[in-house]
């Protein structure tokens, strides 16, 4: 088996820094917060974190409105925090990944100030700005927010309208002017420069539309995203990227159709890894998972690397979206050993090692565009009872109220029991770090009927046999007579489940369980 690059080998951790933990008081997290919890990452086995955005920013879509790409928001620190941050990273073995957002500025960044100044000005071909129709937009393109409505808003001063896929405040750059690539390829080099180990694009199928900005009809594909011109574009990324050794890029391509977002990955020489959504929007079952799962590996080339992930910050958390009959919390564990056990790399939410469930926002505490405040709320590190309503998340008002069980799923609780989610978690990146088989072995599914997702691991005459049963009852374990009869337990999702040999004749599944067993 090859080496496994650094992104193949363990999880990548996603931190929300406005929610991970506050250093300053002022209610919302921030990069000293991050490195001052360095040594619960180094714990939890991950590989590298990738940090939502970091950039001054007027905060509409919370930093996905960027003002100036190559600096820090004083809310979260200085560009010399983030420097430390990256060097004690590093000096543990952790890389560190940005988010960057190249489909859009805020419309605050003064390129989008000096375009929408005049119709003469050298940056007005920065942004996408057309003359209306019929006294309307420019064409029928929506917003991603439903609540924003037309994805046009028009500019009074020219007396133009401007493209914007998301909030108004939120302007798309014109990647048909080169000078934007340029200029973004620039932004790029900035941060490599200073030690960054990659990229997570945000909505990166979204820097190419049809420059004849034509209507979207049910019947034709998209034009407003995706269109053919991505591929070259993403090629030129990859080539900034390569100028450097060791780094990855990892696409937010949300597109519903696995052939679309293989073909950011089978060439090759475009993304490294890519967030699969047709994975994360699958239904609590295990043939949809099972098809799903087969039909990724079916239609990735041969050196195409799979990415897993079940929950970020735009969606509600596992142990929330999958509770119902209030199976959420054991389900939660069953996802993290999935994402560990398959064959790619995994991708984790901050607090999915906790098996959070969403928070419960009063309406008067809202504060999202789009409503995605209950996956957001603040980490919750130490018990309200001792450390107070901010539960050492924050000495001062965190900016959104905590889960209401922080008691239970803080931290300080969970790491004190070895029956914990988070104990579980710190388990599966400790075994997939020893097994080399975990990280890089073959994978196939096998058949095991109808309520039982099962896969095999296979190389360099290792064999590991996963099981995850989505039933809530229990299960027995009926496989192909092909394995042998004696396995060895290497870890379950149940606390009180034994390890050492087990007969795979007589085995059953608890409800809700996931095993890993070596053959
Ligand atoms: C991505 C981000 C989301 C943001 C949007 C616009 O989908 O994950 O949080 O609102 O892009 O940048």
């Amino acid at each position: 088996m090859l080496e496994p690059a650094w992104w193949q080998r363990g999880a990548i951790y996603q931190i929300y820094p406005r929610s991970f933990a506050d250093s300053d008081g002022d209610g919302v997290g921030d990069l000293r917060g991050i490195g001052a919890h360095l040594d619960y990452l180094s714990d939890l086995g991950v590989e590298a974190v990738w940090l939502s955005p970091i950039q001054p920013s007027p905060m509409v879509d919370f930093g996905y409105d960027v003002a100036d790409y190559c600096d820090v928001d004083p809310t979260f620190g200085s560009l010399a925090d983030l420097d430390r941050l990256i060097a004690d990273s590093h000096a543990r073995g952790i890389r560190v990944v940005l988010d960057w957002v190249p489909n859009h500025t805020s419309d605050r960044h003064p390129w989008f100030l000096a375009s929408q100044w005049s119709r003469e000005d050298p940056r007005r071909d920065w942004y996408v700005w057309r003359d209306g129709r019929d006294g309307g937009p420019p064409n029928n393109w929506r917003s991603t927010f439903d609540r924003v409505g037309s994805a046009w808003s028009f500019d009074r001063r020219t007396g133009q309208w401007y493209l914007h896929s998301f909030t108004p405040q939120q302007p798309d750059l014109n990647w048909d002017n080169s000078a934007v690539e340029a200029a973004m390829h620039d932004v790029l080099r900035f941060w490599l420069d200073r030690g960054v180990d990659g990229f997570r694009i945000d909505v990166v199928h979204k820097i190419a539309k049809d420059p004849l900005l034509r209507d979207n009809t049910e019947a034709a594909r998209r034009h407003d995203e995706d269109w053919a011109t991505i591929h070259d574009r993403v090629r030129g990324i990859r080539r900034v990227v390569d100028e450097y050794p060791d780094r990855m890029l990892v696409g937010e391509v949300y597109l519903l159709d696995l052939h679309r977002v293989v073909s950011y990955l089978n060439t090759g020489d475009e993304l490294h890894l890519a967030h699969n959504f047709v994975f994360l929007h699958l239904p609590w079952n295990a043939e949809a998972f099972r098809t799903s799962i087969d039909d990724f590996q079916a239609l990735a080339a041969e050196t195409t690397w799979p990415a897993w992930f079940l929950a970020n910050h735009d969606h509600s958390r596992v142990a929330t979206r999958f509770d119902d009959g209030g199976h959420g919390p054991a389900r939660a564990r069953a996802v993290a050993l999935m994402l560990y056990g398959l064959r790619g790399t995994p991708f984790v939410y901050q607090g999915e090692e906790l098996g959070l469930p969403d928070a419960d926002i009063p309406p008067a505490r809202m504060v999202d565009v789009d409503g995605r405040d209950p996956e957001r709320a603040p980490i919750p590190w130490r018990p309200p009872s001792v450390a107070g309503p901010g539960a050492g998340f924050t000495p001062g008002e965190p900016w959104l109220p905590l889960v209401v069980d922080a008691e239970r799923l803080c931290v300080e609780r969970q790491a004190a029991d070895p029956s914990s989610t988070l104990a579980l978690v710190r388990g599966l990146a400790a075994l997939r770090r020893s097994m080399p088989v975990l990280q890089t072995g073959a994978q196939r599914c096998l058949e095991a009927g109808s309520d039982v997702l099962a896969w095999l691991r296979e190389g360099d005459g290792e064999r590991v046999l996963a099981a995850v049963n989505f039933a809530t009852v229990p299960v027995p374990l009926h496989l192909g007579a092909e394995l042998p009869r004696r396995a060895r337990m290497a870890l379950s999702t149940d606390p009180d489940r034994a390890d050492g040999e087990v007969d795979l004749h007589g085995l059953a599944l608890g409800p809700s369980e996931g095993i890993l067993l070596r053959l």
